[in-house]
C-alpha cells in the first residue's frame, strides 16, 4: 500500500464592508454588534456578540460570559446557539453572525469561531441537516463562510458513533 496525500479545499467569501451584504445578513451583523455590548468580559475586555437566524424567522443573540474561574465561561457563539436550540428545538439554524470588540472598538480583522464553537456549530448542522452560514464581522472586511465544513474539514460527528 502506497501512502496517498489528500488535499482538502476550504472556501469563503470576503467583502469590503457590510454594505455589500444582503439586508438580512447586514441586519444579523447589527444584532451581533448590539449583543457584543452586553457581554460579560471583565477579564479579557474582549466582547463578542453572536446572532443566530432561525428558519422560523426568529433571531436569537448571545455574548461571551466570562467567569473568575476562567474555563467556566462560555463563548458568544455557544451562548447564542444553545439558547436558540433550547428555545426553538424544532427550528433549524440558517446563519450566525459574529462580531467582536476590544477596548478600541470593533476589531479590524473578523474573528473566527474557536474549535469548541466550530464543533457546536457542526452539531447543529447535523441535527437540522442544514449547513449554517457564518458571517464574520470586522472593520476592515467581512468574511462569509457557507457551512462549518469550511472551518472544520476533518470533523468528528454523530456518524462516527454509529
Ligand atoms: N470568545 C468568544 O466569545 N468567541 C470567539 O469566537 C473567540 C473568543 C471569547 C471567550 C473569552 O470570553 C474572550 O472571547 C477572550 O477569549
Amino acid at each position: 500500500m502506497v501512502m496517498t496525500e489528500k488535499i482538502i479545499e476550504v472556501k469563503y467569501s470576503q467583502y469590503e464592508s457590510l454594505t455589500e451584504l444582503s439586508n438580512d445578513d447586514a441586519f444579523l451583523v447589527a444584532k451581533a454588534r448590539e449583543a457584543s455590548l452586553n457581554a460579560w468580559a471583565p477579564y479579557s475586555n474582549f466582547r463578542v456578540g453572536a446572532a443566530v437566524q432561525l428558519d422560523n424567522g426568529e433571531i436569537v443573540s448571545g455574548n461571551n460570559q466570562e467567569n473568575a474561574a476562567y474555563p467556566s465561561g462560555l463563548c458568544a457563539e455557544r451562548v447564542a446557539l444553545f439558547y436558540a436550540n433550547a428555545q426553538y428545538p424544532n427550528s433549524s439554524v440558517l446563519s450566525i453572525a459574529i462580531s467582536a470588540c476590544n477596548v478600541n472598538g470593533l476589531v479590524s480583522e473578523p474573528i473566527k469561531p474557536c474549535g469548541s464553537c466550530r464543533q457546536a456549530i457542526l452539531e447543529s448542522e447535523i441535527r437540522f441537516e442544514q449547513p449554517i452560514r457564518m458571517i464574520l464581522d470586522g472593520a476592515s472586511k467581512v468574511i462569509v463562510v457557507e457551512g462549518v465544513k469550511n472551518l472544520l474539514p476533518l470533523s468528528f460527528g454523530k456518524v462516527d458513533l454509529e
